[in-house]
C-alpha cells in the first residue's frame, strides 16, 4: 500500500495515539494542496498515528520530519501509559502503510531539532509534544520562526483540559480558529517572522 487514502480508515485507527479522525481529515486538505518538494514538520508523532495520516497524502518529493524523542510526555507517565518501545512501534507503523521512505525520524527533544532547519523552511508545522505552558511556549518561539510565511501551523490539544497550550497560544500572540476536534490553525502572514 503506497497511497493510504482513508478508505480503510478502521486499518489506521488501529494507530494507537490522539490523533482525532476528523483532525486527520482535515490536515490531509491542507497537505494535498502543497507543492512538489514540501517540507514539513511534526513534533510529536508517538505511534505514527498523525504522521501516517500526513506522509499517506504528501505532494511528489514531499518530505515528513517526524520530531520526537520517544521517551513518552510527563502526562503519560503520569497515567501509566507504557511508552517502552516506542521508537520501534513508530517505525513498524510507517513501514505498514508504505510511508517510510517519505518520513525522515529525529529522534531528539523538540528544542534541539528546531535548531537543524533554516528560518523559513517549512510549511506546514504541527505542535503535538509536551502539553504544559513552558514547553508549548518554547516549541512556539523555537519553531514559529523556522515556518515559511504564508504557511500554516497547527496545533494539536487545542482544549479547555489542556490549559498549558491554549495559554502558550495566547501569550505568544498567535490569532488562530479550531478547525476539527481540537486541531488549531493559524496562517502565518505574509511579511512577518
Ligand atoms: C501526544 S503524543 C503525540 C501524539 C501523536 N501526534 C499521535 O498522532 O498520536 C506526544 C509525543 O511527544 C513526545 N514528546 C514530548 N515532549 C517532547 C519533547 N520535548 N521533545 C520531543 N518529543 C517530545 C512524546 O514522546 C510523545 O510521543
Amino acid at each position: 500500500m503506497n497511497q493510504y487514502d482513508f478508505t480503510g480508515v478502521e486499518e489506521w485507527n488501529r494507530i494507537e495515539g490522539w490523533f482525532d479522525l476528523s483532525e486527520a481529515i482535515a490536515i490531509q486538505k491542507f497537505v494535498k494542496q502543497l507543492p512538489p518538494g514540501a517540507n514539513l514538520v511534526e513534533l510529536g508523532s508517538y505511534k505514527g498515528r498523525s504522521g501516517v495520516a500526513i506522509a499517506s497524502v504528501l505532494p511528489p518529493n514531499g518530505v515528513l520530519y517526524c520530531v520526537d524523542h520517544f521517551q513518552g510526555s510527563e502526562e503519560h507517565k503520569k497515567s501509566n501509559i507504557d511508552t517502552s518501545n516506542l521508537l520501534e512501534t513508530f517505525t513498524k507503523n510507517i513501514e505498514r502503510f508504505g510511508v517510510k521512505d517519505k518520513i525522515y525520524t529525529l529522534q531528539m527533544s523538540a528544542t534541539e531539532a528546531s535548531k537543524k532547519f533554516e528560518p523559513e523552511s517549512i510549511d506546514p508545522i504541527l505542535l503535538d509534544a509536551a502539553h504544559d505552558y513552558d514547553s508549548v511556549k518554547a516549541d512556539l518561539l523555537n519553531w514559529y520562526p523556522k515556518l515559511k510565511p504564508g504557511g500554516y501551523l497547527f496545533c494539536d490539544d487545542y482544549a479547555p483540559n489542556w490549559p498549558g497550550v491554549m495559554r502558550a497560544i495566547e501569550t505568544v500572540g498567535l490569532e488562530g480558529k479550531v478547525i476539527a476536534a481540537s486541531l488549531w490553525m493559524h496562517n502565518k502572514p505574509v511579511g512577518s517572522v
